[in-house]
C-alpha cells in the first residue's frame, strides 16, 4: 500500500481499480433520532398554580425593587432576576458503571466540555432554591376533583395504588429529585394526606441532565446512532428543566471515539432538550414586549412553523429570520429557518435544520466531519427565540456554507446550478471548506442536490487512474 502511495503516475489494472473504489467510503455520518425518541417520552409541566404563585412573588419582588430604585434613584433595571449562565447539573445514571475507569473519565470530560460550551452561550432566570421536579399527576392519581368551583379543583382525590416511580425516558428519577404529592379526601376540604414526601432537590441547578452511557436497543438498531435524548420536565413557563441524554456505549467509547465529534454530539443533544425540538416549538415565548428581565411578561408565540410557497416547513421567529437574512445576504422578510423535511411527514416538522441550506450547522440531522461543524448564528437565534434564554449571539461560529448566496440558496430549483457549494455530475473536487478532497455526491437529505463529500480519513487522490495517494490520518479538531 505504501509503496503504491509513493508511486509514480501509473495505470491501475482493473482489480486495483475495484480495490481503490471500495476505499472511497464517505466519512461515516451519524443520523439523529431525537424526534423518534422524544415522541416516546412523557413530558410533565409544572402545575399552573405554581406559575400564579411565581408571578405573584415576582410582582411583589418587582414592586419592592421598584421602590428601592426610586429611593436610590437608580436606572430602571430589574434587580430581582437578571439572567445568569445556565447551571446544568449532570447526574450520571448508575447502570452506566460498566465502563473502564478510563472510558468513564473520558466520557465525563466530553459531557462536561459540552455543558461548559452551552452554559457559556445561554443564560436563564435562575431557579431559586433547590430544583425539584414535579411528579406526574396522571401517574400517581387515580381520580382528580373536577368541579371548578371547588377548592381542590384539579387536585388528586384518590391515589393510584400501582404508582411506584417517575421516569425520564428510561431513567428512573431518584425520589430525592422529586417534589412531594398529596391526596385530598374531599372536594372542598384542605385536609390532605401525604402520598410521597418532598425530596431535598438539587441546589444551584437550572437544568438537570441525566446521563446514561449504555448500549441500548436503539443504539443497536441503527449503526449511525451515537447518542439520543429527550426532555421530560418543564417549568410552568414551558422551559425544560430536566432531560436525559443516552450515549451509545460502543460508539462513543470504543475505538471509533473522536473527542471533538463526541463533544459536538452532546451539544447537539443538549440543544434539542433545551428547546430546539418540534415538541417545544409551539411553546416558545415572545418576550420582546416586556422589559422585565425575569420573563414574567412574556406571551406565547403560538404556532411558529409554517410551509413556504414551495412546501418547505420553516420557523418564522424574528431572530431566526434576521440571522438567516444576514447569513444569506437577503432582505426577504419571509426567510424563516428551513427545517429538514426528510424525517417528517408532509406538512409536519422535524427538529433539524434543512441540510441543503444550513450544511455544517450543529443542528442538521446528520453531523459531518467535526472540522466542518459550527455552532452557527441561526441555531443560536432559534434558542434566543424560545424566550427562555438570553443567548450570547456574539459567540456564534460563522457558517461558510451559503454565505451571501441569497434567499433561494439551497432550494431544489437552484441547487442544480453549478456554484461554489453545489456540484453536478459525479466528478471529484474540493469540499467547500477546502480541507478535504471529495466526490460529487448526493444523499437522502440533499434530495438530488449534489455536493463534494470528503473521502474517508486519509484516502485521497487526484485522478482515478493516475495517482493514488494515502495521506496521514487527520483527526478533526477546531
Ligand atoms: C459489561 O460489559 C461487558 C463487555 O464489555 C458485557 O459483556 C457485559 O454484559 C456488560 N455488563 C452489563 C451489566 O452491562
Ligand atoms: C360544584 O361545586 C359547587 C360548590 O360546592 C356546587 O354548588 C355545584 O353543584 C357543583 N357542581 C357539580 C356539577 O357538581
Ligand atoms: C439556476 O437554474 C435555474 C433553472 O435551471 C435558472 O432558471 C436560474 O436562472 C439559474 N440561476 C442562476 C443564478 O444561475
Ligand atoms: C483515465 O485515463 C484515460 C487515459 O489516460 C483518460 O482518458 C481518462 O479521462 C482517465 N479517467 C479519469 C477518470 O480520470
Amino acid at each position: 500500500m505504501h509503496s503504491l502511495a509513493r508511486g509514480k503516475p501509473m495505470v491501475l489494472p482493473p482489480t486495483w481499480r475495484l480495490w481503490v473504489g471500495m476505499l472511497f467510503v464517505v466519512v461515516s455520518e451519524q443520523r439523529c433520532i431525537f424526534d423518534e425518541v422524544q415522541a416516546q417520552a412523557k413530558v410533565v409541566q409544572a402545575a399552573p398554580t405554581e406559575l400564579r404563585l411565581l408571578q405573584a412573588m415576582n410582582r411583589v419582588g418587582r414592586m419592592a425593587s421598584a421602590e428601592r430604585r426610586m429611593k436610590l434613584g437608580k436606572p430602571a433595571l430589574s434587580t430581582l432576576a437578571s439572567p445568569q449562565p445556565i447551571r446544568i447539573r449532570l447526574w450520571i445514571v448508575k447502570e452506566s458503571g460498566n465502563l473502564s475507569g478510563n472510558e468513564k473519565e473520558r466520557m465525563e470530560a466530553v459531557v462536561e466540555e459540552a455543558v461548559r460550551v452551552v452554559s457559556s452561550l445561554l443564560s436563564v432566570n435562575r431557579v431559586k432554591g433547590p430544583l425539584l421536579l414535579s411528579r406526574d399527576i396522571n401517574k400517581y392519581c387515580k381520580f382528580l376533583w373536577k368541579n371548578s368551583s371547588t377548592a381542590n379543583y384539579n387536585r388528586c382525590g384518590r391515589a393510584n395504588s400501582n404508582y411506584r416511580t417517575e421516569t425520564c425516558l428510561d431513567v428512573t428519577i431518584p425520589d430525592d429529585h422529586l417534589d412531594g404529592c398529596d391526596i385530598y379526601m374531599s372536594a372542598d376540604s384542605p385536609q390532605r394526606t401525604e402520598l410521597r414526601p418532598k425530596g431535598s432537590g438539587l441546589p444551584d441547578t437550572d437544568f438537570l441532565l441525566y446521563l446514561h452511557i449504555q448500549s441500548t436497543d436503539k443504539c443497536r438498531a441503527e449503526p449511525g446512532v451515537l447518542a439520543y435524548a429527550a426532555h421530560c420536565r418543564t417549568d410552568a413557563q414551558g422551559r425544560p428543566l430536566a432531560g436525559v441524554v443516552v450515549i451509545c456505549r460502543d460508539r462513543l467509547t470504543g475505538a471509533t471515539y473522536k473527542r471533538q465529534a463526541a463533544v459536538q454530539t452532546v451539544i447537539h443533544e443538549l440543544f434539542h432538550v433545551l428547546g430546539f425540538s418540534k415538541e417545544l416549538f409551539h411553546t416558545w415565548r415572545d418576550c420582546s414586549s416586556t422589559s422585565q428581565a425575569d420573563g414574567s411578561g412574556c406571551s406565547h408565540r403560538g404556532k411558529v412553523t409554517h410551509a413556504d410557497q414551495s412546501g418547505q416547513m420553516r420557523i418564522f421567529t424574528p431572530s431566526v429570520i434576521s440571522a438567516l437574512q444576514k447569513h444569506l445576504g437577503s432582505t426577504d422578510p419571509e426567510l424563516g429557518g428551513p427545517l429538514e423535511n426528510l424525517d417528517a411527514p408532509l406538512g409536519r416538522v422535524s427538529s433539524h435544520w434543512e441540510s441543503r441550506v444550513l450544511q455544517g450547522s450543529i443542528m442538521t440531522a446528520v453531523l459531518g466531519d467535526s472540522t466542518t461543524v459550527r455552532i452557527d448564528p441561526v441555531t443560536l437565534a432559534a434558542l434566543q427565540d424560545t424566550g427562555w434564554y438570553i443567548v450570547d449571539l456574539s459567540r456564534a461560529q460563522s457558517l461558510v456554507w451559503g454565505d451571501g448566496e441569497g434567499g433561494t440558496f439551497g432550494s431544489l430549483s437552484t441547487c442544480q446550478n453549478k456554484s461554489t457549494f453545489f456540484c453536478s455530475g459525479s466528478g471529484f473536487g474540493c469540499h467547500f471548506l477546502h480541507l478535504h478532497k471529495g466526490a460529487c455526491q448526493t444523499d437522502q437529505y440533499l434530495e438530488g442536490c449534489r455536493v463534494y463529500k470528503p473521502f474517508k480519513n486519509g484516502v485521497s487522490f487526484i485522478s482515478f487512474n493516475v495517482t493514488v495517494k494515502i495521506m496521514p490520518t487527520k483527526v478533526g479538531v477546531f
